[in-house]
């Protein structure tokens, strides 16, 4: 993929977002939010291209990746007013749905465009499956991280404001209670990553995020995460009783800063 294409398809996603923006002022808070984290997302990608030494065309296709990974975003909230996949629709698959729909990789070699469409499909996912038709899981893996390294950004912005300012769909209507559900708690004691399913309160979606510490591919997406403080800032964030969480957070902590020193190695099997 040449760069006027991916200028291209950066000039169609303006338009696109402006298409949403006719909407009640909460509804344009939530709108902007995911414009605003598209754009720092697509900044954080090519921090790791340029960490994992990518090569142009990688970093294009990884800047592709990342400017389209949450189109999908737009037509769920226009349709359901949430940003919640499952009281909607799967973010991923109405992206790839745009996708198709605008013919935005229509002119791109069929490889390239099959690396950017499994990456924005998969990239949601707990787990992404075992199989995949990409000859490579590198752009799947880096939007992962990247989208990861702004949501942390997101929600500690949300988590600083009053709950009255708050883009009202962004912390998925959990109650702000100072109690944690001891499953959540298990995860993390266990290093293990918290699911969605198990969060009843917000600070059990906080402790979703900090587990997700846990589940970075790229050295260089642990050396962003530890520059940017946003496991220890997460936690300072946490209300109630939290002897419980703290020493699960010293032993993720330490795990960050041992997979960040594996300088110019990944953990991802490209
Ligand atoms: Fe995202």
């Amino acid at each position: 993929m040449e760069q006027p294409r991916l200028d291209a398809i950066r000039h169609w996603f303006d338009g696109y977002v402006q298409t949403f923006y006719d909407i009640d002022p909460d509804g344009l808070r939530n709108i902007q939010l995911k414009v605003e984290h598209t754009r720092k997302v697509c900044a954080v990608m090519d921090l790791l291209a340029a960490g994992e030494g990518l090569s142009g065309e990688e970093t294009r296709i990884a800047g592709a990746t990342a400017l389209l990974h949450d189109v999908g975003r737009f037509p769920q909230y226009r349709r359901w007013r949430t940003f919640r996949d499952s009281d909607s629709d799967n973010h991923a698959r109405l992206a790839v749905e745009v996708i198709r729909e605008h013919r935005l990789l229509d002119d791109l070699p069929p490889d390239t465009c099959l690396l950017i469409e499994e990456a924005v499909r998969f990239h949601n996912l707990l787990q992404p499956p075992e199989k995949v038709h990409s000859p490579t899981r590198l752009f799947i893996q880096l939007i992962r991280d990247a989208d990861k390294l702004d949501i942390w950004r997101v929600f500690l912005d949300e988590f600083t404001l009053p709950e009255e300012e708050r883009a009202s769909a962004a912390c998925l209507g959990l109650p702000d209670l100072a109690e944690f559900s001891p499953s959540c708690l298990a995860a993390l004691a266990k290093q293990q990553v918290v699911h969605l399913e198990d969060c009843r309160t917000l600070n059990d979606f906080k402790l979703l995020q900090i587990s997700w510490a846990l589940d970075l591919s790229f050295a260089s997406s642990y050396r962003l995460l530890l520059e940017r403080g946003y496991i220890p800032r997460l936690a300072m964030t946490l209300h109630g009783k939290r002897d419980e969480v703290d020493l699960s957070l010293l032993e993720i902590m330490a795990e960050a800063e041992r997979r960040a020193r594996h300088s110019g190695e990944t953990t991802a099997d490209s």
